[in-house]
């Protein structure tokens, strides 16, 4: 089949299969904002209460530019990479300074905003404004990679390459549908690890669909599950018991504070007081981050 009527067998399977996802049924830019910093680190299904949760507490980018930046972190801490929530709250000040309180249409206006970087300056233009940019994340990659060049494996695609494809691929008239049909072929049929080409509505036109059997059979030969866990923060690294530490000091009361050997404990039984300078540097580390406040030895919400 030819590869001109890829768009339409895209679309009409995004008609029928799309996902209902709750921020697919708004145009407010700054609920957009929310969704796509929530979703560059977290899957779907745990982003969708907490979305609705933050967007209930901050309704607003002038809300939450308003709020205290330890309200933003109790907020977002069951999301866990929690840098975003002060990222977010600092970008949400700045537009508000900046722009009254609108975000811009322009992807190159809303990269004025600190920390908006190009994927989610594009996300917003698309979803919220209708524009008719590429929205590309790692599952729309995989997917362009593998239905329009042939190559099963986009890692190592130069994002230049990446961008030109994506853009010439965009049909006219139809961006915000494409990219969302793009990411949810991506994260539900054209997975990186288990594609179900059978249930693919491109498997008749996909340039890489005759060789996706031999490269699953030696990829798993090759490879083993933990190259991919790149998102999950696994027990005895740093990044979990950074989360720990602003998990236990959202438990206590708002303005209160834990002292080192308490936080110790709350986040680890086995704490000993051997581990103080340890736990010392991880807590310096979250405040030069602008996540939490240390005062002599008392830790609190920043
Ligand atoms: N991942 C990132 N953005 C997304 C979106 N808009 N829909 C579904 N998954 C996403």
């Amino acid at each position: 089949m030819s590869q001109e009527f890829l768009p339409d067998l895209l679309l009409a399977w995004y008609a029928r299969q799309g996902r209902d996802l709750p921020w697919r049924h708004t145009r407010d830019p700054y609920a957009i904002l929310v969704a796509e910093v929530m979703l560059q680190q977290t899957q779907v299904e745990r982003v969708v209460p907490r979305y609705r949760e933050f967007l209930a507490c901050f309704p607003s980018l002038e809300a939450l530019a308003a709020a205290s930046r330890a309200e933003v972190i109790r907020a977002w801490a069951p999301l866990g990479y929690n840098l975003r929530a002060v990222r977010l709250h600092a970008l949400a000040q700045q537009a508000v300074q900046e722009f009254g309180g609108h975000l811009p249409a322009d992807p190159q206006a809303l990269r004025r905003l600190k920390g908006l970087g190009p994927y989610t300056a594009a996300a917003v233009a698309c979803f919220a404004f209708d524009l008719p940019v590429p929205v590309v994340d790692t599952n729309v990659r995989r997917v362009l990679a593998r239905a329009l060049l042939g190559e099963v494996d986009a890692r190592h695609l130069p994002p230049r390459q990446v961008a030109a494809l994506a853009a010439q691929a965009l049909p006219a008239g139809r961006a915000y549908d494409w990219n969302q049909a793009l990411m949810d072929l991506g994260a539900t049929v054209c997975t990186a690890l288990q594609p179900a080409c059978a249930r693919c509505p491109l498997e008749r036109l996909c340039l890489a669909r005759p060789q996706m059997e031999r490269w699953q059979a030696a990829r798993s030969m090759r490879e083993r599950p933990a190259d991919y866990r790149v998102n999950s923060p696994f027990q005895g690294s740093s990044r979990y018991y950074r989360g720990r530490i602003v998990d236990a000091l959202r438990a206590v009361a708002e303005g209160a504070s834990l002292d080192l050997l308490a936080l110790g404990r709350a986040i680890k039984p086995d704490f000993e007081a051997a581990e103080l300078p340890w736990l010392l540097d991880l807590v310096q580390r979250l405040e030069r981050d602008g996540l939490v406040r240390v005062l002599a030895d008392r830790v609190m919400l920043a």
